[in-house]
């Protein structure tokens, strides 16, 4: 059976502390590639050192911004357009993540984020993801809101240029992930939203998952969980085990 290709990003958030560190790290994780046969790897670093990173990306391993502003150009103190990032080779943009949320990101700017990321050729990687799990099941409405919400309108063709992360808010940065054989469930669900909206595009848009991920879970979570690949926080961070996890994910 011809394998799929999987898709692993690794989402810096505000670290590490200095350009030598992020050079390093990239540097380190650069080194894992030419092992590698059926896994992209992105990694999305602080904005300030998407331009000394530029040279990193080679073959399967992109470059990925953690944010962008929707609008093209303009009086917009602090914020960085789209369309000043392919130039820095960037090729990856987080949207919706549940930390960009809390600061008040709602869906209607998280839709028009992933239309300006999609039109001008980048891949969204849609962040989507429950806080708490109620008994009562809720949270399948919940989920299935976020997408139709941020997804709204997006031309059908460009939905290739779209990936979702599924990641359960209390999974993120906490001693657990979920179980592979809820995150089977729940990616079923999101891939019968998808299909039930969007017909036979929806198979263009991959699933991850995303909340502490390891070493010691990354491999049941893709082999068992249904999904294409992962959304790695803290463990990005460590090149030994996030290599690891590459690897891993590589022999599936
Ligand atoms: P974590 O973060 O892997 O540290 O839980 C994941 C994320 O926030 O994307």
């Amino acid at each position: 059976m011809k394998k799929t290709k999987k898709l692993i990003i690794g989402n810096w958030k505000m670290n590490p502390p200095s350009l030598e560190e992020a050079k390093k790290l990239a540097r380190d994780i650069k080194k894992v590639m030419p092992k590698i046969k059926r896994t992209s790897v992105v990694l999305c670093p602080p904005y300030v050192y998407l331009h000394p990173l530029s040279s990193v990306p080679k073959g399967a391993l992109y470059l990925g911004a953690q944010n962008a502003n929707h609008e093209e150009k303009g009086s917009f103190t602090g914020e960085v357009s789209f369309t000043e990032l392919p130039q820095f080779k960037v090729r990856f943009v987080i949207v919706g993540h549940s930390e960009r949320r809390k600061m008040g990101e709602d869906s209607e700017l998280i839709n028009k984020k992933i239309r300006s990321i999609v039109s001008c050729g980048m891949t969204a990687v849609l962040c989507i993801g429950e806080s708490v799990r109620d008994s009562g099941g809720d949270y399948y409405h919940f989920i299935k809101q976020q997408i139709l919400e941020a997804l709204y309108d997006i031309p059908k063709k460009l939905l290739g240029n779209i990936v979702i992360a599924y990641e359960p808010i209390w999974a993120i940065g906490g001693p657990k992930a979920m179980s592979p054989m809820d995150l089977h469930e729940i990616s079923i669900f999101i891939k019968k939203v998808l299909r039930d909206s969007f017909g036979d595009f929806s198979s263009g848009i991959s699933i991850l998952y995303g909340g502490s991920v390891d070493t010691t879970n990354a491999d049941l979570l893709v082999k068992e969980g249904n999904v294409a690949g992962l959304l790695i926080g803290r463990q990005s961070l460590v090149a030994k085990d996030f290599n690891e996890i590459i690897k891993m994910v590589d022999n599936i």
